[in-house]
């Protein structure tokens, strides 16, 4: 019975060391309203700050642009356990009930890039999407000399980037009497949409003299489009500038597009937000990300500089691999350690009690 136990007690040991090794200290949610180049670089950068905190598990959704799928995705996100939510909703009356029920809960909640309806959310991160609108205005009007006729690609109905961005846009070139909007083109932040819808437009593309797609995978549709109808490429504006090769600061570089605006992902400092408060630490309720127009004069030094980030990020990534793989090496070497120790242990006992029977039998 006594030897039972004890081997019972060492079962339960071995079992626990061996679990605990895999228990995440936090697990956070992340609900990304779409799948895209964009979120994929996001995530990538959380998956980079995470390798950074020990015991951190990130469990990531897509909704595909369904605000009824993004719903129910928060829904099994929290049933799931995780510690606290970060998302990116797409339209906000739709998703904002599953967002509001995540932080009933008292999960925390990170709002990224878009506002939700009510106030339910522990932190809000995004750039100002109104200042990219007015930005763009006001460099068109300008690269147009005051005069022009142009297209706008926009983004999905209920999305607040993009109207933010509409009214943004709208109020800069209000103080330009001759620039005129020839049409507003219904996107929805995909190429293939906005090419669609421009090359279906009936009036003539070679009246105009400016697309502002409101991303730039919408002017780069509308260059497709261009192309297609062999019609005089306008002033082709974007916005998001993302780095790497298929990114907006190449494409501005190249002349794909004239100009973009840098739409900051920073998934790390989402990352570190998160920890900071899961942590109990102080941090900000609200953050607004810096970011800056790229054209031709200044895309040559951001790409550089991106590129730079981005030979970086895959040396870390690289390095982290490394760290992993020894970890995981240090961790079954100490699951030998511990299997070691307890048959020696076992047979140390087993010798006694071996001693102790023969010397009672004797
Ligand atoms: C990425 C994206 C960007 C756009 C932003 C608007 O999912 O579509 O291209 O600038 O979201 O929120």
């Amino acid at each position: 019975m006594k030897k039972q136990s004890i081997y019972l007690l060492m079962l339960t040991a071995i079992l626990l060391t061996a679990c605990n090794q895999d228990a995440p200290k936090y697990i956070i949610g992340v609900s990304q309203c779409s799948v895209d180049i964009w979120r994929n670089w996001q995530n990538a950068e959380m998956k980079t700050e995470a390798n950074f905190h020990e015991g951190i598990e990130l469990r990531f959704a897509d909704a595909n642009s369904d605000s009824e799928v993004q719903s129910k995705q928060i829904d099994s996100l929290v049933a799931s356990g995780i510690d606290l939510l970060i998302v990116t909703p797409n339209q906000l009356s739709t998703s904002s009930p599953a967002i509001d029920r995540a932080y009933d809960k008292g999960i925390p909640v990170i709002v990224f890039g878009r506002k939700t309806e009510s106030r339910k959310y522990t932190a809000f991160v995004s750039a100002n999407n109104y200042e990219m609108g007015h930005t763009m205005g006001e460099y068109i009007a300008l690269r147009l000399g005051g005069k022009g006729s142009i297209i706008e690609i926009q983004g999905p109905k209920g999305s607040k980037p993009s109207e933010e961005r509409y009214n943004g846009f709208h109020v800069a070139i209000a103080s330009y009497p001759d620039i005129k909007v020839a049409a507003e083109i219904q996107g929805d932040w995909t190429e293939q949409v906005a090419y669609e819808g421009v090359k279906n437009w009936e009036g003539d593309l070679n009246s105009i003299d400016a697309v502002f797609g409101y991303n730039d995978r919408s002017a780069l549709g509308a260059r497709k489009a261009y192309k297609e109808r062999g019609a005089r490429m306008p002033l082709l504006c974007g916005i998001d500038a993302l780095p790497g090769p298929d990114g907006g600061i190449h494409k501005v570089r190249d002349g794909m597009l004239d100009a973009s605006y840098i739409y900051p992902t920073h998934g790390d400092q989402l990352i570190r937000l998160a920890v900071a408060i899961l942590d109990g630490e102080h941090f900000p309720k609200e953050t607004m990300l810096t970011s800056a127009l790229v054209t031709h004069d200044n895309a040559l030094a951001l790409q550089l500089g991106s590129d730079e980030v981005v030979r970086l990020t895959h040396n870390l990534n690289d390095l982290q691999a490394l760290a992993n793989g020894y970890t995981k090496q240090i961790a079954t070497q100490h699951t030998v350690w511990v299997l070691s120790g307890i048959c020696a242990a076992l047979l140390l006992l087993s010798i006694v009690l071996a001693v102790l029977y023969f010397r009672r039998a004797r």
